[in-house]
């Protein structure tokens, strides 16, 4: 099959090495892809969305899978154009990404169908905004649109919420756009991924990511800075009540609102005392989740994803490691605020070497000295263990291996929120 993997970053490296390691004989593509995954793949002729559905065309590619979301919002939208030239995509449509790109559009949908989420009203003004808090505090204000990861304010009080409202509506910082006053939820964050084919779904060893720069959840929000991934990550009853209550419904709200659905679904979720409830959605997979999730997979992934793309999902092409898997991520110097590149990166083949971990790249790039530093998150590391002790250890000491100039890297990653052993324990 002639496969094409759509994104830059650690988990379209980690995807692009799951299709590369399915078994068969692929011919594996990625745009825009990076020197790293480009090492797996083969580099596309295009430079923009139009360019890359035309030359999926000519080429005759027999799947795209979409691993960001920005393309399947694009223009006409990725999985949109794919279907008008016949071409089999991994990814939902524009209409259907909505669930993603607008929070307003998905907490309608999350009401509409009963899928136990926070409160909310959505506002349009300052007087409105203060109107619907009406002196309740916590609260999370949600601007409702594109805000570069800057969008979501969880606000202990007054000053924190006057401060975010004068940023949307007085400086109108993200643009002009509504914002979302919700109900302030506590308990531990899960993700989720289901992987849906129409009114099916197949639901992904759960992981939990590790957004703050700092040890402890301390400092600013990033992209990520690690993952823990494992069936053990949630009780037994608890991941079958997220199935009845929240990924079930969700699937047939889909077919019941008449939107095509077929590639990642992502439920960020909270477990609360009144059961778990729907934080976001995203319409692929989580980063870097799916860094630590991809290397608990087994079974063939790159046919999977063709099946469900052609509309038949075949859960018995897939297996998952029972085990944990712990992602730690390493990101350049002045992140998240700023980011630096040309950092030289040392130690990545004597990871690799040992076969304990995989090492997936996000900001690198081949200087002429051998792999150098690309800005943010560089890269992360990855190994798994029976428990999770053992996939903490590896990871950890597999982390160790890589230097570069001004490192930052989380030590608790993997051990934070697992302080009574078991199961995450708080938020
Ligand atoms: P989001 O951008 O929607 O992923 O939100 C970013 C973070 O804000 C989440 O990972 C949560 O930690 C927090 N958050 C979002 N919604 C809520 C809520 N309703 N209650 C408490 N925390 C929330
Ligand atoms: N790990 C959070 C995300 O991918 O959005």
């Amino acid at each position: 099959m002639k496969i094409l993997v759509v994104g830059k970053g650690g988990r379209e490296h980690a995807l692009v090495r799951a299709v590369a390691e399915s078994p068969g004989d692929h011919e594996l593509y990625c745009f825009p892809g990076s020197d790293a995954i480009l090492e797996l793949a083969r580099p596309v002729g295009a430079d923009d969305l139009g360019s890359l559905v035309e030359w999926m065309r000519v080429n005759e590619v027999d799947l795209c899978i979409a691993g960001e979301e920005s393309y399947l919002v694009k223009d006409e939208g990725l999985a949109n154009l794919c279907r008008q030239h016949g071409i089999p995509c991994w990814g939902p449509p524009k209409e259907s990404a909505q669930l993603e790109a607008s929070k307003e559009f998905a907490k309608a949908f999350l009401e509409r169908h009963g899928i136990p989420t926070g409160r909310a009203v959505t506002v349009g003004s300052l007087e409105e905004a203060r109107k619907a808090i009406a002196g309740e505090y916590p609260v999370v204000l949600k601007f409702d649109g594109l805000a570069a990861g800057k969008g979501v304010a969880v606000c202990p009080d007054e000053a924190t919420a006057e401060a975010f409202l004068d940023e949307v509506f007085t400086r109108q910082r993200f643009g002009a756009g509504r914002l979302l006053v919700e109900e302030c939820l506590s308990g531990p964050e899960v993700s989720v991924f289901a992987a849906v084919v129409d009114e099916g779904c197949l639901v992904f060893t759960p992981a939990r990511d590790y957004k703050r720069i700092g040890e402890g959840d301390e400092g600013p929000n990033t992209g990520g800075m690690g993952a823990v991934a494992s069936r053990q990550l949630v009780s037994a009853e608890v991941l079958q009540r997220i199935e009845d209550e929240i990924v079930v419904p969700t699937v047939a709200g889909l077919v019941a609102d008449g939107l095509p659905y077929r590639g990642f679904l992502y439920f960020g979720l909270m477990l609360t005392d009144d059961g778990p409830k729907v934080i976001e959605y995203n319409c692929r997979f989580g980063d870097p989740e799916c860094q630590a999730v991809m290397p608990l997979v087994e079974g063939d992934l790159a046919d999977f994803c063709h099946a469900g793309a052609g509309g038949e999902l075949k859960p018995e092409l897939l297996r998952f490691d029972e085990g944990w898997s712990v992602c730690v991520v390493m990101a350049s110097a002045g992140y998240p605020e700023g980011s630096r590149s040309g950092d030289r990166i040392e130690g990545i083949d004597e990871v690799e070497a040992t076969g304990a971990a995989r090492v997936y790249h996000a900001g690198t790039r081949r200087g002429a000295d051998g792999w150098e530093t690309n800005g943010g998150r560089v890269m992360a590391v990855v190994a798994g263990g029976a428990t999770r002790e053992q996939a903490v250890e590896a990871a950890h000491a597999a982390a160790d291996q890589i230097r570069f100039d001004g490192l930052q890297r989380r030590r608790d990653i993997g051990k934070l929120h697992f302080e009574d052993g078991g199961a995450p324990t708080s938020a």
